[in-house]
């Protein structure tokens, strides 16, 4: 399960086909553009249609292609300017000699060098052709033209060729590229958010997932808690321009992109790594885990071997994390969570009062339509007396949706004018 919050479903990209048989490399490519959510109309040359058939495209993209820049019906659909409006990226690939002289001559012969004239977009060219056409100067001295002019180009790849021949001029494969662009918009995306994100600049550690108390090197106590709303929320406060540590429990999640992740086990090696954490400096401390509440007083040495009717193991109750934070000098905004069966509201305000929290989130888990192994969930926010703010409801949502909440609800807590007690 992936936690990535960087939806591109609002990222329009062009894509290009132009002649050369690398063209149905490009079929693939629409595939893993659309798998990373980008909006795709890919534009043929006459010369691609040689190799390949606008029906393929258009199957995969789910758009209409591209091919004629005076059809009166294409025109009618979306006109080239409309088109080259509508474009976040145009990508040409594979990219022949033939455009990438049109490009750098600036002719607007057909549908595609005009709408690289008509665009305001960036424009990446993936030239692929035959090795001594690439080294050949005209295309060398045009491809220069381009990068003058601001065109990216994705330098093609040395191997063995469709032709015969072995050397540079391959494109690259679908799957890099479509990463290429994907990693663009994210780069892109972290910029605004590093600036102007709810939580721009500030550092978040956040615990998640269940701890790991053993009994012995084979056996350990634990709960079933997933881990999903604080790798959610890691997403989130990421998304949201945070530089973000997720201290986790052993769980079976990906770690969200841009997030650090530091795996702990036991509820103590929990309590290190926050410690640690603090040390190294942190402004907002989420803590998402289910701590076990007892650890075994004395991990035996050996595997335990099964003998009599009754083994007892005698347990000792382990520190909690988030309050012993909460008592630090120099302590970060203090975010709990309370999962509860009754009385929710009554004893997640306890909880906030005796762990000195600022904010609690709680879920009434009796419900077994949310929390726990559940993508959904539904909370209530509360925030300590001091800010004199109301408290939230959240009503059921996904766990991104519900983490994008929390986000906001601390954002607002963190900006919220205390008052002197
Ligand atoms: O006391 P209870 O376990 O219900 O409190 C829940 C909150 O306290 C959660 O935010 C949880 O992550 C945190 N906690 C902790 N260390 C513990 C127990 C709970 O940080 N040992």
């Amino acid at each position: 399960m992936s936690f990535d919050l960087s939806v591109f479903s609002n990222k329009n990209i062009i894509l290009a086909v132009t002649g050369g048989i690398a063209a149905y490399k490009s079929a693939i490519l629409v595939r893993r553009l659309k798998d990373y959510g980008f909006n795709v109309r890919v534009v043929m040359t006459k010369g691609a249609q040689a190799f390949i058939t606008p029906l393929t495209f258009q199957a995969l993209s789910g758009n209409p292609v591209h091919t004629e820049l005076l059809d009166p019906e294409a025109e009618a659909g979306m006109g080239h300017i409309e088109l080259a409006r509508w474009a976040d990226l145009i990508l040409v690939a594979p990219a022949s000699c033939d455009t990438i002289a049109k490009f750098g001559a600036g002719l607007a012969d057909d549908l595609l060098s005009t709408l690289y004239l008509a665009t305001k977009a960036p424009v990446w060219v993936a030239p692929a052709m035959n090795q001594q056409m690439w080294a050949a100067k005209p295309t060398q001295r045009n491809l220069n033209t381009l990068v003058e002019d601001g065109v990216h180009v994705i330098m093609p790849e040395a191997g063995s060729q469709a032709c015969g021949d072995v050397g540079l001029g391959r494109m690259p494969e679908p799957e890099d590229l479509a990463e290429q662009v994907k990693n663009y918009f994210h780069q892109a995306q972290r910029a605004i958010a590093e600036k102007f994100g709810l939580l721009a600049g500030k550092r978040v550690v956040i615990t998640a997932g269940p701890t790991r108390e053993a009994i012995d090197p084979v056996r350990y106590i634990s709960n079933h808690s997933t881990g999903k709303m604080g790798f959610a929320i890691a997403a989130a406060c990421y998304s949201a321009g945070a530089k973000v540590t997720l201290l986790a429990g052993p769980v079976s999640l990906d770690t969200p992109n841009g997030v650090r992740r530091i795996n702990v086990s036991s509820a103590i090696k929990m309590l290190d790594e926050s410690m640690h954490q603090l040390e190294e400096g942190c402004d907002v401390f989420i803590a998402t885990a289910a701590v076990a509440d007892y650890r075994v007083a004395e991990v035996a040495e050996h595997k335990i071997k099964k003998a009599g009717d009754e083994l007892n193991v005698s347990l000792v109750k382990n520190p909690d994390i988030v309050a012993t934070i909460a008592q630090q000098s120099k302590r970060p905004f203090m975010v709990g969570f309370a999962a509860e069966t009754r009385n929710v509201e009554e004893y997640a305000a306890g909880k906030l009062v005796a762990k000195k929290l600022d904010m609690i989130a709680c879920n009434d888990v009796s419900r077994a339509d949310i929390g726990f192994a559940s993508d959904q969930n539904a909370m209530t926010v509360f925030f300590a007396e001091q800010y004199q703010m109301e408290k939230r409801d959240l009503e059921k949502a996904s766990k991104q949706e519900i983490a994008q909440q929390l986000v906001e609800a601390i954002h607002d807590a963190l900006h919220h004018e205390i008052e002197p007690i």
